[in-house]
């Protein structure tokens, strides 16, 4: 079991814990004060507001201690404040915050490139270059892509999410909200069919689906206009979607035939989230490029793209960068939070998370109509909930489960192109105990779901002072 407390980073209680209802009184004034100064638009999940947070959970304001399912969407794989994240972290802001990369560079920068080009996929010659986010690193890769192949045209897939910025929007696939009402988007951004087993009309193999994939790339667009293919091995925001084995290798040997750039956006999926390092890793599959963020740097802000060197060195000097990509605070937190990943084999942890959360899951499957489909991979699990008896989306279910578990205090998630997804997305860290005690809240919300009745008012539990 991970110590999650030292010295350099303390780690609040590792319990469940309910003062008050769900958010409380506290959150309940600052959700006030939220709704009056900040943008509607700016949506949120679960209206608690934290105090602190560590391990596998989140303390609120009101002192409700709340177990993660949800690691701020895969970032914080590491745990908040993870000690070696911290103690980094002060060191750099004792030394300078910023000088700008670009200006006067640091050492923290090369030794963050150097982690990534040693860790991606492919022993092969590598170079790195850090963003500020994940949709920054996308855009990125698509330069690089396009400078280096002299080709415009970029290939995405149906469900996919690559970000909010125009071009990502353009890639990213579900339109609210994501797009609704903020075109015209980035031209030249076209959309193949994924492989999503639960949803083929009929079984299809992963290499089957990539053969429809390719024949719409190549009757629609044409090999020789397309620069890049931008895809997520297991799609996050897009439901968890685990492709069928053989998808995504078929997919990078066409790429590779046709001098076509194979992009995977490991956003969600990197830094040992699916039980591997990266999720290309399962089926050896070597992307040209990765673009990787979330994971990379336990809660601070960091993107970045890596990939062969005859690609990433094809941009002219002065094509990539920005003021604060690779801000030496952010990378001393990657390099804090690589170090944790590889020390305590948070891999290997994420893996035991799975052969928790699965079986528990299938049962759950096997009790309720409602479950259609569990799926993922390591730390990165996901149940899709449907009409009883169909494979129609059942959106409010996946809303009133999770809503249940919020009032219960689980932090969980939902995600999917027809919002019928529960995601769960635990640190890695997260003790077994919790895990254990997240899974009995869940199945208490499916227990107590009845389809149209109301359901169980939250009750605060008995707690330790
Ligand atoms: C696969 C994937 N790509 C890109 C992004 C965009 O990252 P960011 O929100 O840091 O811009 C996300 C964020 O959820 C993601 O999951």
């Amino acid at each position: 079991m991970t110590d999650i407390s030292t010295a350099e980073g303390s780690s609040p209680l590792q319990e469940r814990r309910l003062r008050t209802e769900v958010p409380g009184p506290r959150s309940r004034e600052l959700l006030t004060r939220r709704t009056a100064a900040v943008a509607a638009g700016v949506g949120v999940t679960l209206p608690v507001f934290v105090a602190e947070a560590g391990g596998g959970v989140i303390v609120d304001v009101d002192g409700n201690s709340l177990i993660d399912f949800g690691s701020g969407i895969a970032v914080v794989s590491v745990g908040n404040s993870a000690p070696r994240v911290v103690a980094g972290v002060r060191e750099q802001v004792g030394r300078f915050t910023h000088t700008c990369f670009m200006v006067t560079p640091y050492e923290g920068y090369v030794a963050v490139c150097e982690a990534l080009n040693r860790l991606t996929p492919g022993t092969h010659d590598k170079r790195s270059a850090l963003f500020n986010s994940g949709s920054e690193a996308v855009e990125n890769a698509v330069k690089i892509a396009r400078a280096a192949t002299r080709r415009q045209a970029v290939i995405a897939f149906d469900h996919g999410y690559h970000g909010r910025t125009n071009l990502t929007m353009a890639l990213t696939a579900k339109s609210k909200p994501y797009k609704h009402s903020f075109g015209p988007f980035a031209p030249e951004i076209y959309r193949a069919p994924l492989s999503y087993p639960f949803r083929e009309p009929a079984p299809i193999s992963g290499a089957e689906a990539a053969e429809r994939a390719i024949s719409v790339i190549d009757k629609q667009v044409g090999a020789e206009n397309t620069a890049a293919l931008v895809i997520e091995p297991i799609q996050g925001e897009g439901g968890f979607i685990v492709p069928a084995e053989g998808f995504l290798p078929r997919l990078a040997d066409y790429c590779r035939e046709a001098g076509i750039v194979f992009i995977a956006d490991e956003i969600q999926t990197g830094f040992a989230r699916t039980g591997a390092m990266f999720a290309c890793d399962h089926e050896g599959v070597v992307p040209d490029l990765i673009t990787t963020a979330k994971g990379i740097a336990g809660g601070f802000p960091l993107g970045a793209v890596t990939g062969r060197t005859e690609l990433m060195d094809a941009v002219h000097v002065g094509g990539l960068g920005g003021t604060y990509g690779g801000n030496p605070v952010a990378c001393a937190a990657a390099l804090g939070a690589i170090a944790t990943i590889e020390e305590e084999d948070l891999v290997g942890r994420a893996r035991n998370i799975g052969e928790v959360m699965l079986p528990a899951l299938r049962e759950l499957q096997a009790r309720h109509r409602i479950v259609g489909d569990v799926r993922g991979r390591g730390a990165m699990i996901a149940m899709e909930l449907v009409t009883p008896g169909t494979r129609e989306p059942n959106p409010d279910a996946a809303q009133a489960i999770a809503k249940a578990c919020h009032a219960q205090g689980l932090v969980a998630l939902t995600a999917g192109t027809y919002g019928n997804v529960l995601r769960f997305l635990p640190p890695l860290v997260m003790p077994e105990h919790l895990l254990k005690e997240g899974l009995g809240i869940l199945e208490d919300a499916f227990a107590g779901f009845g389809g149209a009745q109301p359901q169980a008012p939250s009750r605060p539990i008995a707690t330790p002072a």
